[in-house]
């Protein structure tokens, strides 16, 4: 019997030293240590042997039996740390390929200085409200104090899209749609960015453009703080040094109406090329909300004044970043677009 258990501790250890995995040493476990392995029913002989016999032969299948455990675990160590090795090498990622080239995304320089617009306007404690592209005629004109076939329509030659409405052709409206909504009752303090469209086309028009509106509506308010608030204004979007200066114009919302120019930020107002030689950039329409519109919009035009104004996106993002065709606004060219790119 002993011969046949050291028969056995061999055989393991040879068995077990040759096992290539895991499942083959968990059969070889089972072969040597289950209780109905050949090794474990030698224990039952043990009750036929008596003194130093018996208690030789337990040490003997004991040692045996703790023998191929330590062999069986160390294997098993060693399979699991190839195993794991090889399932490395198959997972392994080739960092030397080159990467995909994804194209990062740059905010459109419209959007651009519709954001830097409107965070100045914020600063000041103005509120963005939006408006509509397809706008009535009531809105875009009459309640504008521009009645049907008042001669101002033909300074806006626009899209009808049937007898009542039309694409707007400029932001102003959203002024109308704010007041009747106030039912009389100022403060009103907005801005509204959006597009507007008419029939243009050349190098500095385009059917489609973008402008920003402004309207203030309290009592006691002045030219003098339309002034100032422009040229808060400008000198944030074009820097300290710009001054600006007003001209009086004619828009039939506004009386008085005033077209507002800044100092040539190209030649600092002694004239060149960009100012026409005039040493001055026209960049936005303003004015004195007319009486007529209050009262047409639910205001009572004895109690309330206001201001509005109407800056042009492409324009001043043309002025402000050199930009020769607005059209580059529109025919998405990248080279052009990433130029603009922030961060
Ligand atoms: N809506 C005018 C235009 O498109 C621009 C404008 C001028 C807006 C004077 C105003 C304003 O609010 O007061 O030509």
């Amino acid at each position: 019997m002993i011969d046949k258990i050291k028969e056995i501790a061999r055989d393991a250890e040879k068995k077990i030293a040759n096992a290539e995995n895991i499942e083959e040493l968990n059969k070889l476990q089972l072969l040597y240590l289950s209780k109905k392995s050949t090794l474990m029913s030698f224990m039952s002989e043990m009750k036929n042997l008596v003194g130093e016999e018996r208690a030789k032969f337990g040490q003997l299948i004991n040692s045996v039996k703790q023998d191929i455990t330590k062999r069986i675990e160390e294997k098993k160590k060693i399979l699991e740390a190839k195993a794991l090795e090889e399932k490395l090498k198959k997972e392994v990622i080739d960092i030397s390929l080159p990467g995909y080239n994804y194209q990062k995304g740059t905010k459109h320089l419209f959007q651009r200085v519709v954001d830097e617009v409107s965070d100045i306007f914020i600063g000041m404690g103005y509120q963005i409200a939006e408006g509509k592209e397809v706008e009535e005629d009531h809105f875009n004109f009459e309640l504008l104090n521009v009645p049907k076939d008042h001669p101002a329509r033909d300074m806006q030659d626009s899209f009808f899209i049937d007898e009542t409405k039309l694409l707007r052709s400029q932001t102003s409206p959203v002024q109308a749609h704010v007041m009747l909504e106030k039912n009389g009752k100022g403060p009103i303090k907005i801005i509204s960015p959006g597009k507007v469209y008419r029939r243009d086309d050349d190098a500095t028009h385009s059917h489609q453009f973008g402008q920003i509106e402004g309207l203030v509506i309290d009592e006691h308010v002045s030219m003098s703080d339309l002034l100032g608030t422009l040229e808060l204004f400008v000198k944030k979007m074009f820097g300290e040094k710009r001054e600006i200066r007003m001209r009086p114009s004619y828009f039939p919302f506004t009386e008085p109406s005033v077209e507002v120019d800044i100092s040539c930020f190209e030649c600092g107002g002694k004239g060149c090329p960009l100012c026409k030689h005039t040493g001055w950039i026209e960049i936005l329409g303003a004015g004195m909300v007319h009486p007529n519109v209050l009262k047409m919009c639910g205001f009572d035009e004895k109690k309330y004044q206001g201001f509005a104004f109407g800056i042009g996106i492409e324009r001043v993002a043309m002025l402000r970043y050199g930009v020769d065709d607005i059209r580059r606004f529109y025919t998405n060219d990248m080279r052009f677009n990433e130029q603009f790119h922030k961060e």
